[in-house]
């Protein structure tokens, strides 16, 4: 196992009618913003739990934000920010808001003249942010309980990420009622996502740390279980409570503590939504089980551990087991109306492959836990997703 720290600041707050909680748990006498997305949270009831949780409080609005949160809208919310002297953030919404959120925090704290975009290319180091909490309204990414935010640039078709732990929110509510209004294709995504976050942290190679491996195979086999259930209308309780605690618990930093991660499938699929518009987890059901097959030889191991372990496969045939493991998981995705191919959206793999090759090499990016991706093999992994 290698050396680690672990530190997770975060207070979740878990469970039904949790919201009302707000009232005890913001910082009192603070300016606050409440930042939210396109309007899910006036249709869910969300807005109006908050408003009443806050009828105490100081509390400034900012909406609009969009999935996919935009850098150019975001730099709206910095100004205001400064301009009325807000000293605390809280995100109201999906995954989006919140990472928008972490980026206005970091963003409103740089000294004047520095370069915020900066802060996602990693030439603008982050000293210090404003504090910041959330009620999440959609169970996928953890940014509920991470230091990680992930932002596009429309003028330049950009999807960066950026990681600092001045970003992790103080607290997050998480009620599963909150999901109830989601449409099932955002249900499908957040799954989606949550398994990938789950694989990009264990399907590496083996490194002696055996209650990570188990923590990560409860989380995949919770997720498989749970999936249906979660995605039934009407909406059954228990089944969206246990998908949102996995959802946390697959990117909160616990079960990457001590091992390697790999995080190729995010940092391919990133450049498909930059350039395509693809929902981030349908970018990660796309490339996920083409990079599987790319990178057998050096995840052989534990593929076969995923596969005995996570699909109870007979491994005596290893190469088949492998290749059934690797089915196994696109059913799983395909069972649960997620598609795995690029010609599923109409797009041609040939044309994307070279639009992300030119990236990379400009960038030199290389990816995977052996940094052994780089532009040509991401080239072939879009390649094999045609
Ligand atoms: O904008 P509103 O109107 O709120 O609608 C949103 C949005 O259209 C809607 N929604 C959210 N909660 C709802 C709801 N609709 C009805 N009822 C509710 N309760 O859902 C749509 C998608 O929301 P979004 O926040 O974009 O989804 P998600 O939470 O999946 O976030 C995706 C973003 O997170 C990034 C992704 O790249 C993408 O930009 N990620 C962030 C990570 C992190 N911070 O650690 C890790 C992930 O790997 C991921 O990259
Ligand atoms: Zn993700």
């Amino acid at each position: 196992m290698q050396n680690f720290v672990y530190h997770n600041p975060t207070r979740i707050v878990f469970g039904k009618n949790s919201i009302r909680h707000l009232r005890d748990l913001i910082p009192q006498g603070k300016k606050i913003l409440l930042i939210y997305g396109g309007g899910s949270i006036f249709r869910n009831g969300v807005y109006d739990q908050v408003k009443t949780a806050l009828s105490q409080a100081e509390v400034f609005e900012f909406g609009g934000i969009e999935a996919n949160p935009l850098y150019e809208t975001l730099m709206k919310a910095v100004k205001l920010v400064k301009e009325k002297g807000i000293d605390f953030l809280l995100s109201v919404g999906g995954g989006s808001v919140l990472d928008g959120t972490k980026f206005i925090a970091a963003a409103a704290c740089l000294p004047d003249g520095a370069d915020a975009w900066g802060i996602l290319t990693g030439e603008t180091p982050i000293h210090s942010a404003l504090p910041l909490a959330s009620v999440l309204t959609l169970p996928a990414t953890g940014s509920e309980s991470n230091p990680n935010s992930v932002i596009s640039r429309k003028e330049t078709d950009e999807k960066r990420s950026f990681a600092s732990d001045h970003v992790y929110p103080v607290f997050s509510i998480l009620d599963p009622e909150s999901t109830y209004s989601l449409p099932q294709k955002q249900v499908r995504n957040g799954l989606v996502d949550s398994y990938v976050h789950t694989m990009e942290q264990y399907l590496t190679y083996p490194s002696a740390a055996p209650l990570q491996d188990r923590f990560a195979e409860s989380l995949l086999l919770t997720i498989i279980e749970t999936a249906p259930q979660a995605l039934m209308d009407p909406p059954i309780y228990d089944a969206r409570a246990g998908y949102m605690w996995c959802a946390t618990m697959a990117l909160n930093t616990l079960i990457g503590r001590g091992v390697p991660q790999d995080w190729a499938t995010h940092g391919i699929g990133h450049e498909l939504t930059a350039f395509y518009g693809l929902d981030h987890a349908e970018t990660l059901a796309i490339v996920e089980p083409s990079l599987m097959r790319h990178q057998a030889a050096r995840k052989r191991e534990k593929l076969l551990q995923y596969a005995s372990r996570v699909w109870g496969l007979d491994t005596k045939d290893e190469d088949a087991a492998i290749e059934a493991a690797i089915q196994k998981t696109e059913a799983f995705y395909h069972s649960i109306g997620m598609p795995t191919r690029l010609q599923d959206y109409g797009i041609d793999a040939d044309v994307a492959a070279r639009r992300i090759e030119e990236r990379f090499a400009a960038r030199g990016t290389r990816l995977g836990e052996h940094s052994a991706i780089d532009a040509a093999a991401a080239g072939e992994i879009i390649r094999m997703a045609a």
